[in-house]
């Protein structure tokens, strides 16, 4: 039986239009995919490389099944992992000139993962302030400092390692996760004085900094500033996290590879496969191995899943047509949209693109009306997203054609000016 609080939190999602449904899919063939009955352009997942239909990435999936079955049987600490876990670990390190990567189920458990066996209860992370959900609970997780910098903003992010360089770290805000409460970093100076000035304080012997930021944001497709942000987390002795979860394979930051410690791949984007690698030093991946709780305590991931990512590092590697090809729509698609008179949520060369309504009852709307006309778009509304800033996310994949995008940039106009 449901308890009156959540009774009343789904009246209150469903009056404000929240509520989510599952959309049943069949038969995606990575242009289209069927949607009760009738086949829809799709620009919905993070496919952007087309290789979840790849018959060579299939075919690797379907040998690796021949070996060793549909399952892990057991945690791959507990039981021992496969050769497919291995080989895809060690592709990894070398590919990103790491000493050793690790395969997560996913990256949520990845963030989860890594935050909760580095980061200690006295320690200061310090995040984008649109940092995705699992670095959020990771964080949480963590039960450590957070402070969150303005979106994108290096200065803020400065200001803020700066300011817990001091001797001092604000006791009262232990765990403080909860996002309306998280103060800027323009607050947090009069904020340290006046915690210490209460008296109510730690010394920060036993203190460490992190900055974690996302490489392309998953919800707008901007673009992070790695380089700079894994600059000033050197100055300030600060330990780096990456997540490359929609860059990896498409858009290289570009960043000193010593100056990044961690770095997570979810492999359910343009690897189009599922599960994540976190790779980097071996002395920081053996810590993470031996006390994330969401590594040991879960059955491993399958070890045909593990194969069919490892061939699509081969194919993103060598076809570099997939990428060329996807940035290609990308700008059409972009030129589209200006020329019909619609406003993108960021003017950026990623795959994610978004465009802002006003209320989540309109972007509910909007959607359906597209699916109609046989278009297949992402709905995003709070709490994915701030109040005021539901969007449609529109995820542009290689496999599409530029008759496709033509087709849904006048679908779109039509649908939201007229
Ligand atoms: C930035 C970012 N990090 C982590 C994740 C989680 O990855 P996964 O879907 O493999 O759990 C996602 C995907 O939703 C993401 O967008």
């Amino acid at each position: 039986m449901l308890t009156s609080r959540v009774q009343r939190q789904l009246k209150d999602i469903e009056q404000k239009n929240l509520i989510r449904s599952p959309l049943l899919l069949k038969d995606y063939d990575g242009r289209f995919v069927v949607y009760d009955g009738k086949r829809v352009l799709h620009f919905a997942n993070n496919d952007y490389l087309g290789l979840s239909i790849s018959d060579d990435v299939k075919a690797s999936a379907i040998a690796a099944i021949d070996r060793h079955g549909v399952g892990s049987g057991a945690s791959v600490q507990v039981s021992g992992f496969h050769a497919p876990h291995h080989d895809l670990e060690k592709a990894f390190a070398d590919h990103l000139g790491r000493d050793r990567a690790l395969v997560f189920n996913s990256g949520y458990h990845a963030n989860l993962g890594i935050f909760s066996s580095l980061v200690g209860r006295n320690d200061v992370v310090i995040s984008d302030r649109d940092s995705h959900a699992s670095i959020l609970d990771g964080i949480q997780l963590a039960r450590a400092n957070h402070y969150r910098f303005k979106h994108l903003d290096v200065g803020d992010a400065n200001l803020l390692l700066k300011d817990f360089s001091g001797d001092w770290i604000p006791r009262s805000s232990r765990g403080m996760t909860k996002l309306g409460e998280l103060p800027r970093a323009t607050e947090i100076s009069s904020r340290v004085s006046e915690v210490s000035s209460r008296g109510l304080t730690a010394g920060s012997n036993s203190s460490n900094k992190f900055l974690v930021t996302e490489s392309i944001f998953s919800m707008s497709g901007e673009i992070s500033p790695v380089k700079e942000l894994a600059k000033i987390s050197k100055q300030n002795d600060a330990t780096f996290i990456l997540d490359d979860a929609h860059g990896f394979g498409i858009i290289d930051s570009n960043y000193n590879q010593n100056d990044v410690h961690a770095i997570v791949i979810p492999l359910g984007k343009a690897v189009g496969s599922y599960g994540a690698i976190v790779a980097g030093s071996n002395e920081l991946i053996n810590a993470i191995y031996q006390f994330a709780r969401t590594h040991r305590y879960t059955t491993g991931l399958p070890p045909h899943v593990c194969a069919a990512s490892l061939k699509s590092l081969d194919i993103i590697t060598k076809e570099t047509w997939r990428r060329e090809k996807l940035l290609s729509l990308v700008s059409r698609f972009k030129q589209g949209v200006k020329q019909v008179g619609l406003k993108l949520v960021a003017d950026t060369v990623s795959p994610i693109q978004g465009i802002l309504l006003d209320s989540p009852g309109r972007v509910v709307d909007v959607q359906r009306k597209l699916l109609e006309k046989g278009f297949l778009v992402s709905c995003i509304r709070p709490p994915t997203v701030a109040k005021n800033a539901s969007r449609l996310r529109i995820s542009l994949r290689c496999l599409l054609e530029d008759e496709d995008i033509d087709r849904l940039v006048s679908a779109l106009g039509e649908t939201i000016l007229s």
